[in-house]
């Protein structure tokens, strides 16, 4: 589908925009680009969406997935092919950032195929391990899990929080008596690859 050239703006989805949200993110994951989303899994998230608008139709969606304070992380982001290179995925990337500021959100984290594109908009790469929350709730299930092709990056800004995890490794991250079974996990993730 072809978009015509207008503004483009961000704004909480509401359940109407739930199937623009699949059909957009549904090409993606059949690509093998994006984990995908069935409807009912974004009807119940959809407070996690903001989508783009470029005359008063929907050209990209991303959500904000709280873990709680001490994370969040973004995840879905697609801008329809068409409406690419206007600055569209930018803009939900900062909508959604400000979004987890508004939380009082400590970090934000998220994983990727494309992390050049979340380079450029202050992410940086860390090791997955820094990142438990997401391990348990998505990867421990994930077919990929002890292959994974996704990078792990957390938002650096300006405080570039991502000092702290410099040179460090799974081991050093996963401290055993703190996260007994996170460190099982990547124990059994390193004897299965
Ligand atoms: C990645 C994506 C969201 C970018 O959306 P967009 O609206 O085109 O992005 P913007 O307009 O903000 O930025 C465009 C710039 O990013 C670059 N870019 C786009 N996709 C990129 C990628 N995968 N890797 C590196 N750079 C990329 C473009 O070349 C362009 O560069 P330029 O400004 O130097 O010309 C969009 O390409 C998309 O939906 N891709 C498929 C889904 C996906 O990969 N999602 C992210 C994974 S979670």
């Amino acid at each position: 589908m072809a978009f015509g050239k207008g503004k483009i703006r961000t704004r909480k989805a509401t359940l109407p925009d739930a199937p623009a949200i699949h059909a957009l993110i549904e090409g993606y994951a059949n690509a093998g680009i994006l984990l995908a989303r069935t409807m009912g899994d974004i009807c119940e998230n959809v407070r996690d969406f903001t989508v783009v608008e470029q005359k008063g139709k929907v050209i990209g969606c991303g959500a904000l997935h709280l873990y709680g304070q001490h994370l969040a992380e973004v995840r879905s982001i697609a801008v329809a092919r068409a409406a690419q290179g206007q600055g569209a995925g930018s803009k939900l990337v900062s909508a959604l950032l400000q979004e987890a500021r508004q939380h009082q959100v400590a970090q934000v984290c998220l994983f990727t195929r494309s992390p050049e594109y979340f380079g450029r908009l202050g992410f940086v790469e860390v090791p997955h391990a820094v990142l438990p929350d997401k391990i348990f709730k998505d990867c421990r299930n994930c077919p990929m899990f002890t292959r994974c092709d996704e990078t792990a990056m957390i938002y650096a800004g300006a405080e570039a929080r991502a000092e702290a995890c410099e040179g460090a490794t799974e081991v050093d991250v996963v401290r055993p008596e703190r996260q007994p079974a996170m460190a099982t996990l990547v124990q059994i993730g390193r004897a299965e690859s």
